[in-house]
């Protein structure tokens, strides 16, 4: 971190975010990403969002938007992220966050964000009428997020590496060009098992909604019943009589149920292959499926609670954006004078 930013007051900074895009997270935003917000709470100063603007760029119906930003914050509480340890905040509430994204916007190559490989895949599924200039700027918000409370590390999926990296590029541009310490140069966490959970039925993709039309998907908030089918229904590697062990390129499939073993239940991939190998895949689906509706069933519990007093939660959402601004100001007002914007001090 450069000297000439202040000497923080606070344990390092640590920021996420996801986007409010359907009624339910899946396996794969708990496994690569919410699973690791939670475990870093306590260690680090953590300031955690529902990626409300992000959402934007797909257009949402506007009552399903405001119904899934307070459905995501609720699974967020449920998977243990704490509200008096962390900051949790929803995007739109902090306007900052869209401030600095125009800065970086007029800092970044028009060519620079088009070799972005989710924008180029998006864009091209939605054809250049149906794709939005949010959908183009979107990994500059992104950067905005970041920056904007001197991140000094960012748990996230695989998925999101190139982002990361734009946001790193960003940030070195803006201390070069402007004095070093006008913003912290962030690093990704990414962790090496389960930051990229497979889809059910295609495990060379990532599981996602977009992935064989979501029946490869687990959704934290659906009937347990439709997980265990889908867990049982799971698409597995060709080599049955190789057996059960974790080798993600020879056997995507079975690794990728293993993955997902682990993290509901805590145990070791490799002492769960042990326990498996040489009884044939079903043993271990029938197992998993249980693990996953035993995980899944208190947590619908826990995030119904949340939904059933949404007073309650839109205050916890307002507390945090409070505190949220209270670091986003400054800092956009120390980037926005060394851009050259004149102080609003002339009162
Ligand atoms: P989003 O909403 O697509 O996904 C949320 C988080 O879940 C991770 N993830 C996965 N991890 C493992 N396996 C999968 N199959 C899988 N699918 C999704 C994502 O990597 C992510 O961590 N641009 C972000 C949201 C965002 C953000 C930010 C994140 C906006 N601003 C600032 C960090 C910091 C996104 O669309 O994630």
């Amino acid at each position: 971190m450069s000297s000439l930013v202040p000497t923080p007051d606070h344990a390092p900074r640590i920021l996420s975010g996801m986007q409010p895009t359907d009624g339910s997270l899946h396996l794969g935003n708990y496994i690569g990403a919410l699973r690791q917000w939670v475990a870093l709470q306590d260690d680090f100063d953590a300031l955690y969002f529902v990626a409300d603007l992000h959402s934007l760029t797909v257009n949402p119906d506007p009552a399903a938007l405001r119904e899934r930003t307070r459905r995501t914050a609720a699974q967020y509480l449920a998977a243990g992220v704490d509200p008096q340890r962390s900051v949790l905040f929803v995007q739109s509430h902090v306007a900052e966050h869209a401030q600095l994204g125009w800065l970086l916007q007029c800092q970044t190559g028009f060519g620079e964000a088009s070799r972005m490989t989710q924008f180029k895949d998006k864009s091209a599924k939605q054809g250049s009428e149906g794709t939005t200039v949010g959908l183009f700027a979107y990994p500059m918000l992104m950067a905005a997020d970041i920056l904007l409370y001197d991140s000094a590390l960012v748990p996230v999926g695989e998925d999101q590496r190139q982002h990361l990296e734009l946001t790193r590029n960003l940030a070195q541009r803006l201390n070069s060009r402007f004095g070093e310490g006008t913003v912290v140069v962030p690093e990704g966490h990414i962790v090496k098992a389960g930051a990229k959970i497979q889809d059910l039925q295609n495990p060379s993709s990532k599981m996602s909604k977009s992935t064989s039309g979501g029946k490869g998907v687990v959704w934290l908030m659906e009937d347990p019943k439709r997980a265990v089918k889908a867990i049982k229904g799971a698409v597995t590697d060709a080599d049955e009589t190789y057996g059960v062990r974790y080798d993600p390129e020879a056997k995507p499939g079975i690794s990728n149920l293993l993955t997902i073993f682990s993290a509901v239940t805590g145990r070791e991939v490799h002492d769960i292959a042990a326990e498996y190998d040489g009884r044939g895949y079903g043993y271990l689906k029938a197992d998993l499926a249980d693990a996953v509706a035993a995980f899944l069933t208190p947590f619908q519990e826990r995030a119904a609670t949340y939904l059933s007093d949404p007073a309650q939660l839109d205050a916890v959402l307002a507390d945090g954006a409070e505190r949220a601004r209270a670091i986003a100001a400054p800092v956009l007002q120390r980037v926005s004078e060394r851009f050259g914007l004149l102080p609003a001090t002339g009162r």
